[in-house]
């Protein structure tokens, strides 16, 4: 991409906003993961950053603690030399009462044009949506969705295996409550992938095999992981230990770590991927989290170029 170049297809990009992954199309994802590419080389040059998006203003709204999301959404919109506005709720206006629709609404007077937004309440961007002719991009709501964690992911893995269609994943942990692994499902089914989802009975609801066909649910790990080409650990929040929906934590790991034993029963060169924050020593043994099959760097490296492109298409490519 050279600076301020247009890609072709920008102009047939149809989502003003990103809220999750159900509304993503296969070329939808294509067209993302190519636009990326074009980022990457962008990343790769002395100076990372081309002019397109002078005047335009991105402003991040974190209504929840975030490192990745929050810090390469910025970066990617400076990288576009987009203007950027950093919110955290705790010290806006939010903390004296304001609702999310009347911040939305005062956004949108000072001229923002995408607003990227994490927030505790499943649906709370789709509210937002409603309420501005902003671009809103959804960093995470409830357990609802994280789509760009999903898409960043499915990026990832293009990038080391050189396909997405026809691969095996598990999704291992925490199921019930992970917005990443709702987001990877739809994302992971319109690309080829095929999924197994494993974990705890208890956290791991038979409804997620009605609402996604296709998706195969096991509670044994060292059966799901058999001929995996793609293993994802969940982050495990340990406030689930104290909800009852785990013995211990000592026999979350006995049963659910991915050490370098259960890697071996997946296929081998098999990825090993989390979206982080990992608790280390629980859903990855410290061989695994830091060895050769860990795909944890360069998830959190192309967040950046994923989250460029996904700024590049809603704000329309054209500077
Ligand atoms: N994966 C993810 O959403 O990380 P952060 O909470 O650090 O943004």
């Amino acid at each position: 991409m050279s600076a301020g170049a247009t890609p072709a297809r920008a102009a047939r990009w149809g989502h003003p906003h990103v809220l999750d992954m159900d509304s993503f199309s296969l070329p939808d994802i294509e067209q993302v993961m190519e636009t990326a590419d074009a980022m990457k080389e962008v990343l790769g040059r002395p100076i990372k950053r081309v002019p397109t998006f002078r005047g335009k203003t991105v402003a991040t709204l974190f209504y929840e603690p975030s490192t990745r999301t929050r810090a390469s959404f910025e970066m990617a919109a400076k990288n576009l030399s987009a203007d950027v506005v950093s919110m955290a709720a705790a010290t806006s206006s939010a903390a004296k009462g304001e609702s999310l629709v009347d911040t939305m609404r005062t956004l949108e007077a000072m001229g923002v044009d995408v607003i990227v937004m994490r927030h505790p309440q499943s649906g709370a961007p789709y509210l937002a949506a409603r309420h501005t002719r902003c671009g809103i991009i959804n960093g995470g709501d409830g357990w609802h969705a994280h789509p760009t964690q999903a898409l960043l992911d499915l990026y990832s893995i293009r990038e080391r295996l050189g396909r997405l269609a026809g691969l095996r994943a598990v999704i291992v942990g925490d199921i019930l409550h992970s917005r990443v692994a709702r987001s990877n499902l739809y994302g992971m089914a319109a690309s080829g992938v095929e999924v197994t989802v494993c974990g705890p009975p208890t956290l791991l609801p038979p409804a997620f095999a009605t609402a996604f066909p296709g998706v195969r649910l096991e509670t044994d790990l060292d059966i799901a992981l058999d001929g995996a080409d793609v293993v994802m650990a969940l982050r495990l929040q340990r406030e689930r230990q104290e909800a009852g929906l785990l013995p211990s934590m000592e026999e979350y790991i006995a049963r659910y770590q991915i050490n370098l034993r259960r890697l071996s029963l997946a296929h081998p060169g098999a990825l090993v991927m989390h979206p982080g924050p990992v608790n280390q020593g629980v859903e990855l043994s410290p061989e695994v989290s830091y060895g050769a099959a860990s795909l944890i760097k360069s998830q959190v490296a192309n967040g950046v170029a994923v989250r460029m492109a996904l700024l590049y298409l809603i704000l329309g490519g054209e500077g």
